[in-house]
């Protein structure tokens, strides 16, 4: 049933510029957003900036501007940003408008009339780029080091108003016992409610030290905690211009350095003046880039809209989103790095999408009456219909990454519908037969272009432009998600258009690498050595692991000589992964790869998910390889096929007498693995690299 959903980042602050690490909120917020609109809710989605406080103030007084003129230039530029990744926020909140102020104020008014507020002193050590005061034994020693940015607090003795945060202890405790799914994911709900039944004292929530803030109603000497304006930002958004008050209560995402100020303080602020706490609140991880922390100079290098440009002025930014959402586990820290998404350029978006629309246009220019169905198209609508129902869930459950997952394993069907399909055969003899292929194919089509729009809305538009039809746009009380596939009727306009996904020219993607990789000091040194920045970046990556169980122990790897527990892998793919550490090109290199020729293959007794083959690698005689592919594949399916084996892998008695001489390599969620194999016909014993 449809209902409301109201998504909000954090507000960013304006010391800073929009990066990566901003960006990737507000694009989950994005992608979730148009989710939910694609299921009929009635949504909204906020952004805006954070404008008061000391760092602001000081900033400003550096660069010799008025903190309001400081505040207009760097806002803007966050609101420009944005849409240049595809992120169109209903409304952009400043806490230095006149509607945020009045309702902050009154907030305050409310909270203090109810007697939750009182004047008192307040002494302690205060991180001014947190905006927040530290006990000493949160700091970090020697030295009382901010635990956040690492720099030393300062001393501060004021008077102050303090909001009676202790009383909220209970009530917030109580709020969460009956509200499991408040703050995800859960490892995160346990470290707030630790920190909350560790004790709360109460709040210092005004400073008389500086002047750029909102003055307290009643003591314009105050001006209010900066976190006391911002939070307020969520819920002032609402009140005007037009009364948008029934959204409340919101979804909020953040990055888990703010999960305090928004799990506790926020709703104990609510609570206080009598309101409803936040519906949800998602705890994102943080990212790193290229394997490193993302410090302010590395923030410039991978500057998001850049990058996004520099891939293509048409569908860089689905790009860049796409990369996010599905090689960072959402909830989890890990990596955003360009070689992964150079990478995911060419395999999952040009290979198993972009190309899914040339193997399928060129054979008809209308959508043609299908034919008799055959096995194959029972088997597509039989598996659909269970996959695009796990992907609308995993959106559900905010989990985009696991939500491509779902639908790349619709793609990988549609690929393999097409493989056995054989259209190109069809097409010389049997015209009822192309056209239930076509038609099968282009409502295949059409519905990954509705579930891939939340992610990648200009990829979805030029693939609905091929497939004669408007672009996709989600519409109040129409719930649009492709549970079965849509019905297409015959005689539509189906045009070929140019690849969506061209292919990266090499000098381009040296580029790109050179550019976008902020190669560590180590790695640069060895680029001149080597001329050129793309020469020490992979250019193959083992991508897609899951996590396979073996009879000696658990392995996480894609090569599939082990046999798999199927329970273990499929909740792989449905649960976040985590990022594996950045690895060097000397790490890469010590893996001898080659291509094989599979020459035999049977199965091993009693072992129903392991095949016992013969694998020509070049060497004198072909190996042995115990591979975990039988669920995948039968023996006769595999043999004639050219695969990519691991050859210096140690040989291992997978089975009582059977030592595996090397591993196949694979991809795969769950039981379904597919083996890597090559474009082209390259002699057994060839190096792959
Ligand atoms: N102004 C406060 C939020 C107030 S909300 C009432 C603030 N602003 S911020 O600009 O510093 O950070 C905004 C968001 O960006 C936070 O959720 C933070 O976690 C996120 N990120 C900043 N760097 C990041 C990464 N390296 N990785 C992922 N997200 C990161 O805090």
């Amino acid at each position: 049933m449809p209902s409301r959903f109201y998504v909000t980042t954090p507000i960013y602050y304006i010391n800073d510029v929009p990066h990566l690490g901003s960006a990737y909120t507000t694009i989950a917020a994005d992608v979730l957003y148009r989710y939910h609109r694609a299921r009929g809710d009635e949504s909204r989605f906020l952004t805006g900036t954070d404008e008061h406080g000391l760092k602001v103030q000081r900033v400003a007084d550096e660069k010799g501007m008025t903190p309001q003129a400081y505040a207009d230039e760097i806002s803007a530029k966050f609101r420009e940003a944005w849409p240049k990744l595809s992120c169109f926020p209903d409304d952009f909140i400043r806490t230095t408008e006149p509607r945020h102020k009045q309702w902050v104020q009154d907030l305050w008014k409310r909270i203090a009339e109810r007697g939750d507020i009182y004047l008192g002193h307040y002494e302690g050590l205060y991180c001014v780029a947190c905006e927040g005061y530290y006990t000493e034994k949160e700091l970090t020693q020697p030295n009382n080091l901010c635990p956040v940015h690492g720099k030393p607090v300062e001393h501060m003795k004021e008077e102050s108003y303090f909001f009676r945060l202790a009383k909220y202890q209970q009530p917030l405790l109580d709020f969460y016992e009956k509200n499991p799914g408040f703050l995800k994911p859960e490892g995160r709900y346990n470290e707030l409610k630790s920190f909350v039944s560790g004790g709360l004292e109460d709040l210092s929530v005004s400073r008389s030290t500086f002047q750029w803030g909102i003055p307290v109603p009643g003591d314009d000497r105050h001006v209010m905690f900066v976190w006391f304006d911002a939070l307020s930002n969520y819920y002032s958004a609402l009140t005007s211009p037009d009364d948008n008050s029934r959204f409340w209560p919101a979804v909020h995402l953040l990055g888990k350095d703010i999960l305090r100020f928004h799990g506790c303080y926020w709703p104990a602020f609510l609570m206080a003046a009598g309101m409803e706490p936040p519906a949800v609140e998602f705890v994102h991880g943080f990212l790193t880039v290229n394997g490193q922390k993302m410090s302010k100079s590395l923030r410039n290098t991978v500057h998001p809209i850049a990058l996004a440009e520099a891939i293509s002025p048409t569908v860089g930014a689905d790009v860049v989103r796409y990369t996010l959402m599905r090689a960072v586990s959402f909830g989890q820290d890990g990596d955003f790095s360009i070689a992964d998404l150079v990478q995911r350029y060419s395999s999952e978006l040009g290979n198993q999408l972009g190309n899914l629309l040339n193997r399928v246009l060129p054979f008809a220019e209308t959508v043609p009456e299908k034919g008799p169905k055959t096995a194959l198209e029972d088997k597509l609508e039989a598996e659909y219909p269970a996959k695009a129902k796990a992907a609308a869930e995993a959106f559900d459950a905010m989990n985009p990454t696991a939500a491509l997952g779902h639908i790349w394993t619709i793609l990988a069907l549609a690929n393999e519908y097409i493989d056995k399909a054989a259209p190109w055969v069809a097409k010389k003899n049997d015209a009822a037969r192309l056209g239930t292929i076509v038609a099968t194919a282009v409502e295949l089509l059409e519905a990954v272009s509705v579930m891939i729009a939340p992610v990648m809305p200009n990829v979805s538009a030029a693939m609905r432009e091929q497939l004669g039809l408007a672009v996709f746009a989600g519409e109040v009380g129409t719930d649009a998600w492709p549970f079965a596939l849509p019905a297409r009727a015959p005689g539509g306009a189906l045009s070929r258009g140019t690849p969506i996904f061209p292919r990266f020219e090499k000098e381009k993607e040296a580029e790109l690498l050179a550019r976008f990789s902020s190669p560590t000091e180590e790695a640069a040194r060895e680029n001149a050595a080597n001329g050129g920045a793309a020469k020490a970046d992979p250019k193959v990556v083992v991508a897609e692991t899951a996590k396979v169980e073996s009879s000696t122990g658990t392995q996480e790897s894609a090569l599939a000589n082990t046999e798999s527990t199927s329970a273990k892998a499929e909740s792989a793919q449905a649960a976040p992964r985590e990022a594996k550490a950045v690895i060097q090109y000397d790490d890469f290199a010590k893996m001898e790869l080659r291509v094989g020729l599979v020459v035999s293959a049977e199965r091993v007794k009693k072992k129903d998910k392991l095949l016992d083959l013969r694998v020509d690698v070049g060497d004198a005689a072909p190996r042995r390889i115990i591979a975990g592919i039988a669920k995948s594949y039968a023996p006769e399916q595999i043999v004639g096929k050219r695969v990519v084996v691991l050859c210096n892998l140690a040989p291992r008695e997978v089975v009582k007498g059977l030592v595996s001489e090397g591993m196949l390599l694979a991809g795969g969620d769950g039981d379904v693995l597919k083996v890597a194999t090559l474009d082209g016909e390259l002699p057994a014993g060839a190096g792959v690299k």
